[in-house]
């Protein structure tokens, strides 16, 4: 098997040298306790840097990047699109797949495995003081309809693949490391983004929601947990994590933006994450007949939602702000006949900013122009539902501290940046300290087929993302 060999070189130098010192026949260096290279050394190994199987471990820390690639291949050919789209949709055939895979990968990695009631999978590897709250990494592996095989699967296949790096190069960890797999970060069936880290953040509003919460073919969330195994579900408070339970969370992900791959820098340490809401409206007009219906009297309930997501462009355009966005990613019109007025309409709309206020102020002025539209064209505006309105969050600075240094001393081009697109993170952030790593991906596509990461962008975010964990876990 052929490893591509990402060695810590400037470790290997430096334990080489120091190592050659402190066994030469004639000790030509007194070992100094205070000199801050041992001191480095000593705290990113775990060891006395003089014993020699330190010097083993660093000389094997590599990321098998062929296997890791090969994982990922592997993966997105769980889906029910056909390649090079990946689409996996959470508690499907291919999302039950997906998690086995996992699991697997996981238990072949020595960790323990274990599950909470909505699927939320946690591997361990149980550190030298398991007292201590672990530090935790992860992402998801549910993918929108006809995407990528990148998107959070880079940071739970890259998770999984960094601790082996870290067992490979005999890092003892003090604080135990857990690797995360959350449940359906993306919104695709029951329209909650970040459902499973939304959970384990606590949030008590969405358990009360899930429990009424049905699919667009009318399956409710219960039922479709179900199906995939989860017969507990019902119990979601045993899914919240007490705050604390974790020192640190560092999230892997490819950027999903064109800034690092532009500007040719390796690794993105994320400062912030924008606040993300979404907005459910749905029109009601009289319908009738395409042809006999004259157009004074019509009511068409397509019109307002085509008038509407115009008013979305605008308003979100009208804030003068490049971070503000506003996406109507759902359209749909009832009966959806060419011959027939549209009688109802539904609407999906997406805003965020990184400033909580001005993006809270599109949301008003969406509200008002709905109001507006169904007025003015005598339809009725049957629901307008803000399903999520979530704050930005910060990430934590001795988690940026970390990945900073993590990537200096692995000699990588680095600069801090804020995400666009929302993570587990943001809600992880809620209930522990929080970062992020990102790594370049081309042109910055994402959520469509041609996302794509290099497995060398990947490989430096394994390498980072494992120097990160071994500091943190030492801290
Ligand atoms: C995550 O998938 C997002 O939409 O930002
Ligand atoms: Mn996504
Ligand atoms: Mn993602």
């Amino acid at each position: 098997m052929k490893i591509m060999a990402m060695r810590f070189s400037i470790y290997t130098l430096l334990v080489l040298s120091v190592y050659f010192i402190s066994n030469c026949p004639v000790n030509l260096a007194h070992r100094n306790e205070d000199d801050p290279t041992i001191k480095t050394m000593e705290e990113f190994s775990g060891y006395p840097i003089h014993e020699s199987h330190f010097l083993n471990s660093l000389s094997s820390l590599s990321v098998d990047a062929e296997t890791l690639q090969k994982q990922i291949d592997e993966l997105s050919s769980f889906s029910d699109s056909p390649a090079p789209s990946v689409t996996r949709i959470l508690y499907s055939e291919k999302d039950v797949l997906s998690r086995r895979y996992i699991k697997n990968l996981m238990e072949a990695s020595g960790l323990s495995v274990r599950e909470d009631a909505i699927g939320n999978i946690f591997g361990r590897w149980t550190g030298s003081e398991p007292e201590l709250a672990p530090v935790s990494t992860g992402s998801h592996t549910d993918a929108i309809p006809y995407s990528g095989k990148y998107d959070g699967v880079v940071g739970v296949l890259g998770a999984i693949e960094a601790i082996n790096v870290l067992k490979r190069s005999s890092f003892k960890p003090k604080r135990s490391l857990d690797v995360i797999m959350f449940t359906s970060e993306e919104p695709t069936r029951f329209g909650i983004g970040c459902l499973g880290s939304r959970l384990l953040a606590r949030s008590k509003e969405l358990a009360q929601q899930l429990e009424k919460t049905v699919d667009g073919q009318n399956v409710s969330f219960f039922d479709a947990a179900k199906s995939a195994g989860y017969m507990n579900v019902e119990k979601l408070s045993t899914v919240f994590l007490v705050k604390g339970s974790y020192s640190a969370f560092v999230e892997l992900h490819i950027e999903q933006g064109p800034i690092l791959e532009e500007e040719a820098t390796s690794i993105g340490i994320v400062t912030a994450i924008a606040a993300p809401a979404s907005i459910k409206v749905d029109f009601e007009g009289t319908g009738g007949h395409a042809g006999a219906v004259l157009m004074p009297k019509r009511n068409d309930a397509g019109l307002a939602a085509a008038e509407l997501a115009l008013a979305v462009e605008k308003h979100v355009l009208e804030s003068g702000s490049i971070d503000t966005v506003g996406t109507v990613g759902i359209l749909e019109l009832h009966p959806g006949a060419i011959n027939s007025i549209p009688s109802k309409s539904h609407l999906e709309i997406d805003t965020r900013d990184i400033d909580e206020e001005r993006r809270n102020s599109v949301i008003d002025k969406i509200y008002e122009s709905a109001l507006n539209i169904s007025k003015r064209r005598g339809v009725k505006l049957s629901e307008y539902k803000i399903v999520n309105q979530d704050p930005p969050a910060l990430s934590d600075e001795l988690i940026i501290k970390a990945a900073e240094s993590a990537s200096q001393e692995l000699k990588l081009t680095y600069k801090k940046m804020i995400s666009r697109a929302y993570h587990d993170s943001l809600f992880m952030g809620r209930v522990s300290p929080m970062g992020m790593i990102f790594i370049p991906c081309y042109k910055g596509y994402s959520h469509k087929p041609e996302e794509f990461a290099t497995i060398d962008h990947i490989a430096d975010g394994v390498k980072v993302l494992a120097l990160t964990l071994a500091k943190l876990s030492l801290s």
